[in-house]
């Protein structure tokens, strides 16, 4: 129940709401309630004393009674379901603001597949609990205690049969319960198997067609589908004898008092009608008892939801942004690393970089090299510091990253990172994501640096082609390119492009590298390129080898004094290489 409570902070703003839907509540109950008591007077006072009057007098209350607890329930939905809406959409509100403070440590742990599955139907379950404890839930013990308190003070000697009767059915319900919860913890985690087949699947379906994985890929949907089947039909088959069994027992109930109720009135000690009205009072007294079963299978799915969504806003973001940081109004552009490590892990772990030293200086380009899995991209990654170092210092302008507010740093730069991510809309608005006041003028200029104007004419649309969404799906290299035009709009003081052209064509990479250099000119540059030609210019090469910078130094030192650059530049452009 813990995690579910916290949730109820939501509906604070709603407790008008919420308030007003549990009066409506209370008053159809009371309403519903004083229906048994007018039959038993039409019984006993109508029909005992053939009294048309009394017959048609309360008929007609009951009829207004009847009428008048439809309009009260109506008011109940009404505002049951604007405070269940309403703290639905306030709580997914909050859920989204906490994702979009993650950073990208936290990102790694939940992937967005999870996310989405906690936004929507875990926060449905919780909302439909909401719903339920509003219009239903309520409703159950109100109608047992007022059934009860009417039954009591009619005739306590019946309603003793029934005060027996309710512990009984209520130990062998918790029986029960206690059988359905862990099935229920169960269901809900086949789903979610069943969930990451699906999320998978349908993410990777192009991939599974290009491998004829068709076969494979169904086997592991039916298995799963059918786990999730069996243990519902499980789940299901126990609530469908739950159900006959309470009543079961409540018919007993009402034989009971038919039984018991006829011998006193036999004897004169009461009448007809008051055993009428109680079959009816057995039924509302008994009805919460049956309603605990479905309570119970419908908070502990809520609970479960409750703890996943509770862990989404939990979870802290790993990068802290200190109280006292620094604002950079402006950046130079001088990088520098101080016996940098770093590891995934907070843990420790491998570390994916080891002792990293090296400075760039405003303006200068640096190229990283490295064989896949160097920590290249790890390495640039930690200037906008999207991680945090695990030792060492990353500076910028002489300051340490984790003293300055990381909006402040990241204004300053503009980053293509390794898989260009384009979002739906107009390539007009994709390149002018990070700086949506640009001018037309400046998207185009940006568009022509990065070799991407030229095919964005060719299309119809021009500027105004949507991407993504049904309309035209770009190739990898013009992806790229809109990604690099996106990171130069900024006019960023450091520049950082990871692997940006590697879909790109040799020829239009060193057209992107001549335009870059104009560009670029006071701006310090980063660039990681698999190909050495494109490298070649750069003020500082870095070679990165398993996390250890093996060799630093411009193209000419690199020749002379590097053998794993020797290596990487014979393999491409040497004797021996392919070009
Ligand atoms: P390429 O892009 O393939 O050229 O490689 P890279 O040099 O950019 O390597 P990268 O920095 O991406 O990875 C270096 C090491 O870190 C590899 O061993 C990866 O397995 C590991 N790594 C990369 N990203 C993550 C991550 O998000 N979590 C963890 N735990 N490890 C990661
Ligand atoms: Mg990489």
């Amino acid at each position: 129940m813990s995690e579910l409570k916290r949730t109820f902070r939501y509906l604070r703003p709603y407790t008008r709401e919420a308030v007003l839907a549990i009066i409506f509540l209370g008053l159809v109950v009371v309403l519903d309630l004083s229906i048994p008591r007018m039959v038993q007077t039409l019984v006993d006072e109508g029909i005992g004393n053939q009294d048309m009057d009394i017959v048609l007098r309360t008929s007609l209350m009951m009829i207004g009674a009847s009428i008048l607890s439809a309009t009260m329930m109506i008011g109940n939905t009404i505002f049951s379901v604007k405070a269940s809406r309403g703290f639905e959409a306030d709580l997914r509100e909050d859920i989204f603001k906490k994702i979009q403070t993650y950073s990208f440590g936290n990102l790694d742990d939940l992937s967005s597949g999870q996310l989405l599955t906690r936004l929507t139907s875990d926060l449905n379950q919780i909302r439909t609990m909401m719903t339920m404890t509003l219009r239903m839930f309520t409703r159950a013990p109100l109608m047992a205690i007022i059934s009860l308190s009417i039954m009591w003070t009619t005739n306590p000697q019946l309603t003793k049969y029934i005060l027996i009767l309710m512990p009984v059915t209520g130990v062998f319900i918790t029986l029960f319960i206690r059988k359905l919860q862990p099935l229920f913890t169960k269901t809900q985690e086949k789903l979610e198997q069943l969930n990451q087949v699906l999320e998978e699947n349908l993410s990777g379906i192009r991939i599974v067609k290009a491998f004829v994985r068709r076969d494979y890929e169904g086997t592991r949907f039916k298995s799963a589908n059918k786990e999730l089947t069996d243990i519902s039909v499980r789940v299901n088959q126990l609530i469908g004898v739950l159900f006959p069994l309470t009543l079961l027992i409540m018919n007993t109930g009402i034989v009971a008092i038919i039984y018991f109720g006829g011998i006193q009135v036999i004897q004169g000690s009461t009448t007809v009608g008051t055993i009428i009205a109680f079959t009816n009072y057995v039924f509302s007294a008994m009805f919460p008892i049956m309603m605990l079963s479905m309570m119970a299978g419908q908070i502990s799915f809520a609970e479960a939801s409750a703890k996943r969504i509770m862990e989404v806003l939990d979870n802290e973001p790993e990068i802290k942004e200190k109280l006292d940081a620094v604002q950079l109004a402006e950046v130079k552009g001088r990088v520098e690393f101080k016996n940098v490590s770093f590891s995934y892990r907070e843990d420790g772990g491998d570390p994916v970089l080891h002792n990293v030293n090296f400075t760039a200086e405003p303006g200068e380009t640096v190229a990283i090299l490295g064989s896949t899995g160097s920590g290249k991209s790890s390495l640039i990654h930690l200037i906008p510091r999207f991680y945090d170092v695990s030792d060492g210092k990353v500076l910028i302008d002489g300051y340490d990253v984790r003293d300055v507010e990381p909006k402040s740093i990241r204004k300053h730069i503009g980053i293509s990172l390794q898989e260009a991510i384009l979002f739906s809309g107009t390539i007009r608005d994709n390149i002018r994501y990070g700086r949506p006041e640009a001018t037309d003028e400046e998207v185009i200029e940006a568009a022509k640096a990065a070799q991407a104007h030229e095919f964005i004419i060719g299309f119809p649309e021009g500027y105004d082609t949507n991407v993504g969404q049904r309309g035209v799906n770009l190739s990898g290299g013009q992806k790229q390119r809109i990604a690099i035009a996106r990171a130069l709009l900024v006019k960023p003081s450091i520049l950082i492009l990871d692997d940006s052209t590697s879909a790109v064509d040799v020829e239009t990479e060193i057209k992107i590298e001549e335009a870059l250099e104009e560009l670029m000119k006071n701006r310090t540059s980063f660039i990681i390129a698999q190909r050495i030609s494109t490298v070649l210019n750069a003020d500082k090469i870095i070679v990165l080898d398993d996390g250890n910078i093996a060799a630093e130094g411009t193209h000419d030192q690199l020749i002379q004094t590097s053998p794993i650059y020797k290596e990487i530049y014979d393999s491409q452009l040497g004797d021996g290489g392919a070009q």
